[in-house]
C-alpha cells in the first residue's frame, strides 16, 4: 500500500501517524510506503528529542519516503550517506527512512512517480541562514536541468507528481500574491505542469488539505492512501 502525506516539521506535525490516528498501521509492512511531500524536519538540529522522534518514525511498520521541503536542515541532511533503493539514488537516514533527491523517478506498485523537493521560504526575515534557513531551499539551475533530462527520459508521462511547491498558477489562483513568491521553482512546476503527462500531483508546503483542482491536491495533516484508480483519505484530523 502507498500512503501520501504533507509536512510533518519535526516532531510538530508527526502525530498524525501515532496508533491511534494512523490505525491502519497495525496491518502495514516495510513493503508499503509513507511518502512526505516536505518540510520532514527531523533532521534540523541533532536534538535528543529529536534523535528521539526519528527512531519513533523508524519504528513504525512500513518504509518512510520524503521530499525535501523549505524547511530542513540541507547541510544535515546532505551529509546523509547516498544508497540505492529502488534503483534511484536516495539520503538514507535510517534503515527504513529515505530521503527523494529531487528530479527522483521511481515505480512503486505498478506506479510512476517523480519527485522533485524544495520551496522558498515566506518567512525568511525571522529565520537566520545556516542555522534556520539554507539557501538549497530553492534548487540549482543544474538540478532543474537534471528534473527536464528525467522527464525526457520517460516520454514526459507518469502517474504521480509529489512536490512541496505548487506550480505557479496554481499557487496565484489559490492564494494571490499574499504569503507565497512566484520564483524559479514555481515558474519550472508550471512548465512540467503543461507539459507532463500524469494522473494526480501532490504537494504540501501550504498547510492544508483540499483539492486544487481535478489533478493537483495540497495535503497536510491527512493521510492518503492509493487505490487503483485514485485515493482515499484514511485519515484525517478533521473527521
Ligand atoms: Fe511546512
Amino acid at each position: 500500500m502507498i500512503f501520501i502525506t504533507g509536512d510533518i516539521h519535526g516532531e510538530y506535525d508527526i502525530h498524525k501517524f501515532s496508533a491511534k490516528c494512523f490505525q491502519m498501521q497495525k496491518q502495514l509492512t516495510r513493503s508499503d510506503y509513507m511518502i512526505i511531500c516536505g518540510d520532514f524536519g527531523l533532521l534540523w538540529n541533532g536534538s535528543k528529542s529529536e534523535r528521539w522522534w526519528l527512531q519513533w518514525l523508524e519504528k513504525k511498520p512500513w518504509t518512510t519516503l520524503f521530499i525535501d521541503g523549505n524547511h530542513e536542515n540541507f547541510d544535515m541532511l546532505e551529509s546523509c550517506p547516498l544508497t540505492e533503493w529502488n534503483g534511484i539514488q536516495v539520503h538514507q537516514i535510517t534503515e527504513h527512512i529515505f530521503h527523494l533527491c529531487r528530479g527522483s523517478i521511481f515505480e512503486l506498485e505498478g506506479r510512476r512517480f517523480f519527485a522533485f523537493g524544495g520551496a522558498e521560504s515566506h518567512d525568511k526575515v525571522f529565520r537566520k541562514k545556516g542555522i534556520s534557513i539554507w539557501e538549497q531551499e530553492m534548487p540549482s539551475y543544474e538540478e532543474m536541468k537534471q528534473g527536464r533530462k528525467a522527464l525526457e527520459s520517460i516520454g514526459w508521462k507518469t502517474d504521480i507528481v509529489i512536490t512541496h511547491s505548487l506550480p505557479q498558477h496554481l499557487q496565484m489562483e489559490l492564494f494571490g500574491w499574499e504569503c507565497y513568491n512566484r520564483n524559479e521553482l514555481t515558474d519550472y512546476f508550471d512548465e512540467i505542469d503543461a507539459k507532463l503527462d500524469f494522473k494526480f500531483w501532490f504537494s504540501g508546503h501550504y498547510h492544508m488539505s483540499a483539492p486544487c483542482d481535478e489533478k493537483h491536491f495540497l495535503v497536510y495533516n491527512d493521510i492518503l492512501q492509493l487505490t487503483k484508480n485514485g485515493f482515499d483519505c484514511v485519515y484525517s484530523p478533521i473527521s
